[in-house]
Parts: structure tokens; sequence; C-alpha cells
């Protein structure tokens, strides 16, 4: 199918929240090579090319090793700082007004990194854009779920005294074998702490993981969720709960998740009524960022102008973002897409 330039256009220019992206995974190999410079970090790739060349991933599991292995380069805040600048950078270009950012302490605790490094050198980041470029932001924790749920319990009490930098946690990493009830009590804890709460599910793991992750994790959006399709009572849940997955095709792509982008559930999933909305994961392993994302979405799936606007709006609503500002984002969708609407055709008066 071909994308029609009109829409293309309109897709790239409307005004997009993302609620999906590892801030880890956004170290294109250049930066990487450049922090391993400036830290003397000796990497097991002798270049650049080298490196992208290694991004030929068969599963999660293939990529996870690469993508730990290149944030293995981070050590200083300024590390932190420069990684979450570069996204941010790209994510304006795209027109992403507001984004919800992941970052994996414990990827950098394990090395020896404190976790305030970490948080500041995100946060400061965050704060410069908000002045820089009007974009808006906020953090979420996640736990590494191949790890135990005591270290999970541990990296975040490390980050309570950071509390008023993050509005939520999640959880990601390797989900085969680990499933959401393995980190019931943690979530639980944070939930007491008054912290929203996602979880990766049903990505490579079975539709009932995303089942667990709701009624055992009390999570409020799930990210990927693309398996809820093999479980119609579930579709029904998630649409009649209002509850969003955070869905990434080209990570699902390039994954083998979805090895063909014409066959991805998502168009069923949004007609069926859920509300979908389009990231970009790990954008500098997967092929692209935000608009890129949705570019090749556009160009698999038979979506029209009524789904974009969707999307679009899907994206502020599933966001942890405060009310007034929340609608001010809407207002925004809804005058983008009926400014950029085909005129309506010419009506004769009628008496
Ligand atoms: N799935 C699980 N863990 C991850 C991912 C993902 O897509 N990206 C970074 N960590
Ligand atoms: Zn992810």
């Amino acid at each position: 199918m071909t994308l029609d330039a009109a829409l293309a256009e309109r897709i790239r220019r409307t005004p997009k929240a993302e609620l999906h992206v590892h801030i880890e995974g956004t170290l294109e190999p250049e930066l990487i090579f450049r922090l391993a410079q400036r830290n003397q970090v000796k990497l097991p790739y002798s270049s650049v090319e080298a490196l992208r060349a290694a991004y030929a991933f068969t599963d999660l599991q293939s990529f996870l090793d690469i993508y730990y292995a290149g944030a293995s380069v981070l050590l200083t805040e300024e590390d932190f700082f420069d990684m979450t600048m570069a996204y941010v950078e790209r994510a304006v270009a795209d027109n992403v007004r507001h984004a919800e950012i992941f970052f994996d302490p414990q990827t950098h605790t394990a090395r020896g990194v404190d976790i305030e490094i970490v948080i500041d050198g995100i946060a400061d980041a965050l704060a410069q854009a908000r002045t820089q470029y009007d974009f808006s932001s906020s953090m979420i924790l996640c736990f590494l779920r191949h790890l135990s749920e005591e270290d999970a319990f541990a990296t975040l009490e490390a980050a309570l005294p950071y509390r008023d930098r993050f509005v939520g946690v999640g959880l990601d990493s390797s989900e085969r074998g680990n499933p959401p009830e393995k980190f019931a009590r943690v979530f639980a804890r944070a939930r007491e702490l008054g912290l929203h709460r996602v979880a990766h599910a049903g990505e490579e793991g079975p539709a009932d993981y995303v089942r667990d992750a709701l009624d055992i994790l009390q999570v409020e959006r799930i990210d990927h969720g693309v398996r809820a399709i093999d479980d119609p009572a579930l579709v029904e849940r998630l649409a009649r709960e209002r509850i969003a997955l955070t869905v990434c095709p080209l990570s699902n792509q390039k994954l083998k998740v979805y090895p063909d982008l014409r066959d991805h559930s998502l168009k069923k999933l949004l007609d069926a009524g859920v509300a979908v909305t389009i990231h970009s994961d790990d954008p500098a392993y997967f092929g692209g960022y935000m608009n890129a994302n949705w570019e090749a979405t556009f160009e698999a799936l038979p979506l029209d102008a009524a789904d974009a606007h969707r999307l679009a709006r899907n994206s502020f609503e599933a966001s942890f973002l405060r009310p007034a500002l929340k609608a001010e984002y809407l207002t925004e969708v809804d005058r983008f897409w009926q400014s950029a609407s085909p005129p309506e055709p010419a009506r004769t008066a009628t008496a």
C-alpha cells in the first residue's frame, strides 16, 4: 500500500505524545562511540559500522544483549544529559510535544553508576527541553524483569530520595519466563507511594500476561500488548476499560513479533475500540523515531486520516499529564485535524 503524500505530511506534522521510549534505546551508534572514547570504555565492536551491522535481531533477547552492551558507555551525568538531549531534538523534529520516558536504573547501578547520576542527568536535560522547546515530559522508572523482585525493591528504595523526578514505574527486559506476578509486591508498594504503573506485556509473552499485568500489577497502560489479539474477551475488556496499548511497530518488526508489518494487529485492535498508540521503543536500534514508526504503519496497514486523528488523540489521552495540560494538547490535536481536513463540498442554500 502506498501512503498518500498529503496524509503522510499530516502524520508528520500532527502533535503527538511519546509514551513508550527507553532512553537507553535512543543511544545512536555514533554517540556510543563518542562516549566510549570520552570515558575510555572498550567496546567489543571496532567501528560504528561494525556495531550497526550487529543490529540484526532474531528476537527480544538478541536485541537486549546488544542494548545492554551499548548502555555500558554511560558513566557520568553529562553522558545521560547528552543522550537525553539528543533524543529530545529528534522528538521535537517529529512534532512530539510530550514524552513519558523509561529509564532502567539497574542497567547502570549494576556497573557501579549511582542512581543519582542517572536521574539527574536525564532530568536536567528534560528541564532544559521544557524551556528551550516547550517540550513537556516525565520519567518512568523501569524494573528489569530478568532480575529478582528483591532487586527491584532495592532500586525503588534507592530512587525514593528523587521521588519528585519520576511519575511511575514500569517493567521491561526479557518477558518469557518472567511473568507479572513475579513483581506483585513491588508494584503494590509503588501503588501505595502514589506512583503510576505500566508494564511491558504481550510482546513476546502470551495474552495472559496482559491480563495478569492488569489484575495483579494494577497497571494503567500496557506496553506493546499486541498478543492481546489472541484473546477476544481480553480485547473487549481493554476497549471497555480504556486501557491503552503503547504499540511500537518498527520494534515489533525488527524483533520478529510481526516480521511483516502488513500482518500487524494494530488496525484490528483500533477497530475493536482499543486505545492504541504508536511509539518508537528503542529508536536507535529499530530504524526510526516517532514519525518513522507512524509512516511505516500507515504504509503497511489500511489506516486513514480518521485513524491518524484517533491515534494522536489516544497518545495524549493515555498520558499521565495533569488534566488541564492534557485538555490543551487534545484541543491542539483536534484543531490540527479539523484545519487539515479537506474543505467541505460547497452546499447550496435550501430555503
Ligand atoms: N521489550 C522489553 N524490554 C525492553 C524493550 C522491549 O521492547 N526495550 C528495551 N527494553
Ligand atoms: Zn519497550
